[in-house]
């Protein structure tokens, strides 16, 4: 085995310990200073430029400041303990005591710590701020729709969908007859051979005629499916190329889609009117909220 390495002597280091410690602890102090700083900016109304510049100095200080430490201050190479007796003698214990009475080394690394807590808490707070800006919880909101039992399928332009004007193997944008435009609530209306309908346990009664919905959000990342394939049934999301058997509860049969779009179920009422008898399935979109 080779014999250690021995570490730099002090004459090898690039500056001296006094002054490596003044530069360190002055970058800790200017990564507090542009922390708070960016905190007081924050509050009087945010400026995403300032913002920055003030990021730029927290992380460039508290970078400088342990750089430096970490070269200037703190040993390196290779050490081996030395297999002698643990306990010192009494001259050694004395000189160390007489070391610490006196300062020096122990009093600047004391001062290094403490501007170092004081650069990490000030950045610690200043990551803090922008969780400010995520705004308020949306609470339950994204969990529901304003589909409800009764609402009248409309489309775009407002007219109530009749079950007569559902083309067989075309496909319908749809919203509820009071939310005209609504996101979350878009949903494809089709009608096909109700025969060919394997329809889920607990939803044997919601394709009338074989007229059936489903949110036209993509459980993959939330883009339009407005795209019908008739001949195979199935709706496509031209974003990935996800595809959706409408036969089989809209499951995904390709691409990354992993979710079967939330079904809407409908009725047919006495007049003839497609309505819905309540809200999707479950939450619509990519859904990451509920799984
Ligand atoms: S958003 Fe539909 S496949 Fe990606």
């Amino acid at each position: 085995m080779s014999p250690p390495r021995p570490g730099p002597t002090p004459a090898d280091r690039p500056l001296r310990p006094r002054t490596a410690e003044r530069i360190s602890a002055t970058a800790f102090i200017l990564a507090a200073a542009c922390a708070v700083v960016l905190v007081f900016v924050y509050a009087r109304g945010a400026d995403t430029q300032a913002e920055g510049l003030l990021y730029f100095g927290i992380f460039i200080g508290a970078g400088v400041g342990l750089i430096v430490w970490a070269n200037t201050l703190l040993d390196d190479g290779q050490h081996q303990e030395a297999r002698e007796p643990m306990r010192g003698e009494a001259g050694d214990t004395a000189a160390v005591d007489a070391e610490i009475s006196r300062g020096g080394e122990i009093e600047r690394r004391t001062l290094l710590r403490r501007t170092l807590w004081l650069a990490g808490g000030a950045v610690g707070a200043s990551l803090a701020v922008p969780i400010r800006s995520l705004g308020p919880s949306p609470g339950k909101d994204l969990l529901h729709t304003s589909w409800a039992d009764g609402v009248g399928v409309a489309t775009q332009d407002g007219g109530l969908v009749r079950a007569d004007d559902v083309p067989v193997d075309g496909l319908l944008t749809v919203f509820p007859e009071h939310d005209i435009g609504a996101a979350d609530a878009q949903a494809v209306i089709v009608r096909v051979d109700p025969a060919m309908l394997h329809l889920a346990p607990g939803r044997e009664v919601w394709a009338p005629q074989g007229i059936i919905a489903f949110s036209k959000l993509c459980t993959h990342a939330a883009c339009p499916v407005g795209l019908y394939q008739a001949s195979t049934h199935q709706l496509l999301c031209p974003c990935h190329q996800s595809a959706f058997d409408v036969l089989r509860a809209a499951v995904p049969v390709s691409g990354p889609a992993a979710w079967p779009l939330p079904q809407l179920p409908l009725t047919i009422d006495a007049a003839g009117i497609v309505r819905a008898t309540g809200d999707f399935s479950e939450p619509v979109g990519p859904g990451w909220w509920k799984r």
